[in-house]
């Protein structure tokens, strides 16, 4: 086996080229087994490294090529912990929520809010759309009235076009539901898209809708290539758009005011009810606090997101995109207070899929979906707004009185003891004694040097 790892083992790529490569660049390392792949990068570092990675690695065969095949240049599997939110009562139905999470005191959080409120009513979920976009971005340098007649008369040919693709979807209820011409020339010289919209029915639909617009794109190149005398046509690109406005759901909670008793031993449910809505009003007018807000509303979503094996990052990009839909970025949930009834609203956009994509791939995110009895796309979308309401009711719950450290440390004493190797014995005396004290790492590391013997603490 040879495993290039340097500029000298490279020559020009294409024949355009010309550059020279810089020191330890890597070519064609995605044509490299994994063994090349792991000389070259664990080359010049600690044997220690190469054992981690491998560890990591699952003994079947069978089960780690999944995961080796679901993305390029895989070395090992990094692994997060999957966890259960318990009591998550949508629509009058039950639910035990598996999520993926790294940050410690999210999955209690979520907790701790799913069972008040399945006491209280639950979460009512309501799907308000289903639809997702995308584009064919181009120019155009002719007559625009021209552009527009020509349009309405290319869309059939392209619906035509596309039934290899729109013909299995329609079965499941989605396909192509609109096309219209954008016009932002006025904007950007020459610019214009073409804006489709898609149903999916339980597919996130990615590549159904990208498929799709490629088809419909080479049409437009070969109707255009045609009419040379009226206009430069030019395609530039085809693609889904990740804003999915239309894509929406909304969770609410609401409850007598004097129910909110149990939030605070500190403030009366009515001063309780007072300084949470403050909370949110605040998040609707500062950038800086609807962020952070947003984020907590994230936490829960993307958790169960993540074990159902869907796109976070587009999940994450719509929503912010949504959450600045007035033209300045705002919290994604409102508070209400009328007389004695406290309301809790969330509505933000999610595009995701419980068939295609992984679902079907991933070994975990089959079992995810079955302790979620195989929910269809809008079933899960109403789960991850109801997650999304638990952490961020919860994050503001503790911030308007108690304070986020105090929970959040609690949480993450466990990580802390075991970054400074602290013994089965110095963790237990640890958790009992931090229980009634401040909890920092610099405090725990002082408790775990203090402590009788100290002889597990890592320095
Ligand atoms: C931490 O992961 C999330 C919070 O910061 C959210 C918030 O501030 O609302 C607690």
């Amino acid at each position: 086996m040879k495993a290039p790892h340097s500029s000298e083992n490279i020559g020009a790529d294409k024949a355009s080229d010309t550059h020279s490569f810089p020191d330890g660049f890597v070519k064609g390392f995605s044509k490299f087994n994994r063994a090349q792949r792991m000389a070259v990068i664990t080359k010049d570092l600690d044997e220690s490294i190469v054992e981690a990675l491998d560890q990591l690695l699952y003994a079947d065969e069978s089960l780690q090529a999944v995961f080796s095949e679901i993305s390029e240049n895989h070395l090992s599997n990094h692994v997060l912990p999957l966890g259960i939110v318990p009591n998550v009562l949508v629509n009058n139905e039950l639910y035990h929520v598996p999520v993926v999470i790294e940050e410690s005191s999210v999955v209690a959080a979520a907790s701790r809010a799913a069972g008040f409120w399945a006491l209280h009513g639950g979460f009512q979920v309501e799907i308000l759309g289903t639809l997702k976009k995308g584009q064919i971005h181009f120019t155009w340098t002719g007559d625009k009235t021209w552009l527009f007649e020509q349009i309405e008369l290319l869309k059939s040919p392209m619906l035509v076009a596309t039934a290899p693709e729109t013909s299995g979807m329609q079965k499941r209820g989605g396909g192509i539901t609109a096309i219209a011409l954008l016009d932002f020339t006025a904007s950007l010289q020459h610019y214009y898209q073409l804006d489709v919209s898609f149903e999916t029915a339980d597919a996130m639909g990615a590549n159904f809708i990208n498929s799709c617009l490629e088809k419909m794109g080479e049409v437009l190149d070969t109707h255009f290539s045609k009419q040379q005398q009226q206009g430069h046509f030019e395609r530039i690109m085809s693609i889904l758009s990740n804003h999915t406005p239309e894509c929406l759901v909304r969770c609410t909670v609401s409850c007598a005011i004097n129910e909110l008793q149990a939030m605070s031993a500190d403030w009366s449910p009515t001063e309780f009810a007072r300084r949470f809505k403050t909370a949110v009003d605040m998040a609707n007018v500062s950038v800086s606090r609807a962020v952070t807000h947003n984020k907590g509303i994230l936490n829960g979503v993307d958790g169960l997101v993540l074990a159902t094996g869907n796109d976070w990052r587009a999940v994450e990009a719509a929503g912010h995109a949504y959450a600045a839909k007035d033209g300045r970025y705002r919290s994604l949930s409102h508070a209400e207070i009328n007389d004695d009834l406290f309301s809790y609203t969330l509505t933000l956009p999610l595009a995701i899929g419980t068939v295609g994509g992984l679902t079907q791939i991933h070994p975990l995110v089959k079992q995810v979906l079955k302790i979620l009895r195989n929910p269809n796309a809008q079933q899960l979308m109403m789960l991850m707004a109801a997650l999304g309401m638990a952490n961020n009711f919860s994050a503001l719950t503790s911030l308007v009185t108690s304070g986020i450290q105090k929970g959040h440390m609690k949480m993450h004493l466990g990580n802390v003891l075991h970054q400074l190797g602290a013994s089965p014995e110095q963790k237990i005396a640890a958790l009992e004694y931090f229980s009634g004290q401040t909890i920092s790492y610099a405090s725990v590391e002082k408790f775990l040097k203090e402590f009788p013997g100290n002889t597990h603490v890592s320095q």
